[in-house]
């Protein structure tokens, strides 16, 4: 199996038309290792979101590949990316997303009862939420707990597929300083024990102290690390 699980080559994303036309993606090439956690930082407006839409197969290039696990994606129909997207992607949202009238176990098996895979679902998921420390509020109806466990829940919910990669949208964007700091080393720490890939994007870097690799995006542009060139050719 290669080590390489995700793979951008020259994507672009270009919205609307004319006046209204916004270049948000401009060639952008990188690949991710497995095990990798990778955050993706930028300025609002930068570009972060519609990359991740991308990763995760919510929204397709204007051109250019990517390529999950060594599948090239953009080739694939819409149903077969849908079933792509649920057997190899995980979903990690600023808020839980959680149904409200299910238990916190019952939304932690739900990706498997889509993914028609129930065989062991509960094992995993009652292992899972062990993890990330929600075994003893597994029963409670997920509107009854608070923000920092329901987001302990949505990453253990986002870990049951086994997917490839789990993406992350400002994960701790909706949590007070302390909780947030919680969430961010649950998800270090699932991604080392794990051997899982993460892919998060936050406008809080400094939250993820030391991460295993960074990249900035800049007026649709990617950059790796956290210094982007000051003088910018927006021309080319
Ligand atoms: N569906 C869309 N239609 C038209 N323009 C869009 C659409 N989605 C995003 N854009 C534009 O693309 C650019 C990048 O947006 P994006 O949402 O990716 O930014 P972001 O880096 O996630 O910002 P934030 O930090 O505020 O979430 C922006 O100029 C935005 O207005
Ligand atoms: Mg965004």
């Amino acid at each position: 199996m290669s080590d390489i699980v995700l793979e951008l080559k020259d994507v672009n994303k270009i919205f609307g038309k004319g006046d209204t036309r916004v270049h948000a993606l401009n060639n952008v090439s990188f690949s991710v290792r497995r095990g990798e956690l990778l955050l993706i930082v930028g300025s609002s407006g930068s570009g972060k979101s519609t990359l991740l839409n991308m990763i995760g197969l919510l929204d397709r290039p204007t051109n250019g590949q990517v390529i999950i696990d060594g599948t090239n994606t953009t080739k694939l129909s819409d149903n077969k990316i849908s079933e792509f997207r649920n057997s190899k992607l995980g979903f990690i949202f600023q808020f839980s997303n959680l149904m409200a009238d299910l238990s916190i176990l019952e939304n932690v098996m739900l990706p498997r009862s889509i993914q028609g895979t129930t065989k062991n679902s509960e094992k995993e998921a009652i292992e899972l939420l062990r993890a990330v420390g929600l075994e003893s509020q597994m029963q409670k109806r997920a509107n009854k707990v608070s923000g920092g466990q329901a987001q302990r829940a949505a990453i253990a919910r986002g870990l049951v597929n086994h997917p490839t990669i789990v993406l992350a949208d400002e994960p701790t964007g909706n949590l007070d300083s302390v909780t947030a700091e919680t969430i961010v080393q649950l998800m270090k720490s699932m991604a080392k024990k794990l051997n899982q890939t993460f892919v998060i994007v936050t406008h809080d870097r400094h939250q993820f102290g030391e991460v295993d690799r960074i990249i900035t995006i800049k007026d649709g542009r990617a950059f790796e690390g956290e210094d982007v060139p000051s003088k910018m050719e927006l021309t080319t």
